[in-house]
């Protein structure tokens, strides 16, 4: 509807040559979402209606950030942030799903940022061998996996400096996999790892506009659960010196964007350096706490008592 006025627009104007003022594009989206159109094609049939014309075009649109509120102060934040930074040289294009993914290092399908760092890939994401065969240092080797299984992405490129998946980001805070770090080379650091589980609980998020959403109040989080031979040196340490230590395990690094403490942060506020097109660096910071821990419990396996009556006899 607003389309085929758009286009009758353009050709009665094509026809004197003047120049075509769209003021504005927020009001065309808005009227087409009204109706239940398919928002797809009325892009494209926008976009061929540009292509046809022979008159400049000029259109009006709400700058980037100040369109649909989330909800949530914190929702809010990580819009106005992911706006500003999208309009800083060699920052174009950085949407929130693509900021998200660069603080996690992971996209959400879960496909690793550094294997395809120009957008999503589901399969990739999918396939619980594929999403973990990948290296931060060095190139990653294309490998066979295991039953016979292929691994057809794209492999990862050497990172070292943290370019293209942050040293901020939670995956790389908390397993530096081929990287060296401030407690020495790959046998310090490998000695660090432990088998993880996470679980995740309530309703998600990821729903922007979805109906029923109650992202102040809900229920939600993740259940965290790890084995390790040394809570201390493995559980704690990755929390007190990696995550929450902004020059550690390497700089230019920053704290955890995920789970970091801001309470443990210079000022109260969680910083991370991420990088641009041209190298450019830029510091994204957190003044609100995303993640608040609320219990936990340390247990020993396997039991004492199963220690005491079964394997002690
Ligand atoms: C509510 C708190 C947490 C959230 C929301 C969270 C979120 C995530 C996400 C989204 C991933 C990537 C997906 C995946 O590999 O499953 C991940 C991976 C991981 N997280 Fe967390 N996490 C939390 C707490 C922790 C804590 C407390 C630790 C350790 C002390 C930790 C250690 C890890 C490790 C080791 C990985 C695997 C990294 C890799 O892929 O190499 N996480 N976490």
């Amino acid at each position: 509807m607003r389309q085929q006025a758009l286009t009758r627009r353009q050709q009665g104007a094509q026809a004197h040559r003047q120049p075509v003022l769209v003021d504005c594009l927020t009001l065309w989206l808005s009227n087409l979402m009204h109706v239940g159109a398919d928002l797809d094609q009325a892009t494209d049939e926008l976009l061929q209606a540009l292509d046809d014309s022979a008159s400049p075009v000029v259109f009006v649109s709400n700058e980037v950030g100040l369109g649909l509120v989330p909800e949530t102060p914190l929702g809010r934040r990580f819009r106005d942030e992911a706006g500003r930074l999208a309009k800083l040289d060699g920052f174009q294009g950085l949407t929130e799903d693509r900021l998200a993914a660069l603080l996690v290092g992971r996209w959400r399908s879960g496909a690793p940022f550094n294997r395809v760092p120009l957008g999503d890939n589901e399969d990739l994401g999918k396939n619980p061998l594929a999403n973990n065969n990948f290296l931060f240092d060095s190139d990653s080797p294309k490998l066979s996996l295991m039953n016979g299984q292929t691994d057809p992405y794209d492999m990862a490129k050497a990172d070292p400096v943290g370019i293209t998946c942050p040293w901020g980001a939670h995956i790389r805070k908390v397993n530096v996999r081929d990287s060296g770090s401030d407690i020495g080379g790959r046998v310090a650091t490998y000695s660090k790892r432990l088998l993880r589980v996470g679980v995740p609980f309530g309703q998600s998020l990821e729903d922007h506009y979805g109906e029923g959403r109650d992202p102040q109040n809900g229920d939600r989080g993740l259940l965290f659960l790890s084995i390790q031979s040394s809570i201390e040196n493995q559980f704690e340490f990755l929390q007190a010196r990696w995550m929450n230590d902004p020059s550690r395990p390497k700089m230019p690094g920053g704290n955890d964007m995920i789970v970091g403490q801001n309470a443990a942060a210079e000022g109260g506020v969680r910083r991370c350096t991420i990088f641009g097109s041209g190298l450019q660096q830029e510091q994204v910071s957190a003044p609100n706490q995303w993640v608040i821990p609320t219990g936990g419990g340390y247990f020993f396996v396997p039991s004492i008592t199963a220690l005491r009556e079964v394997i002690a006899r």
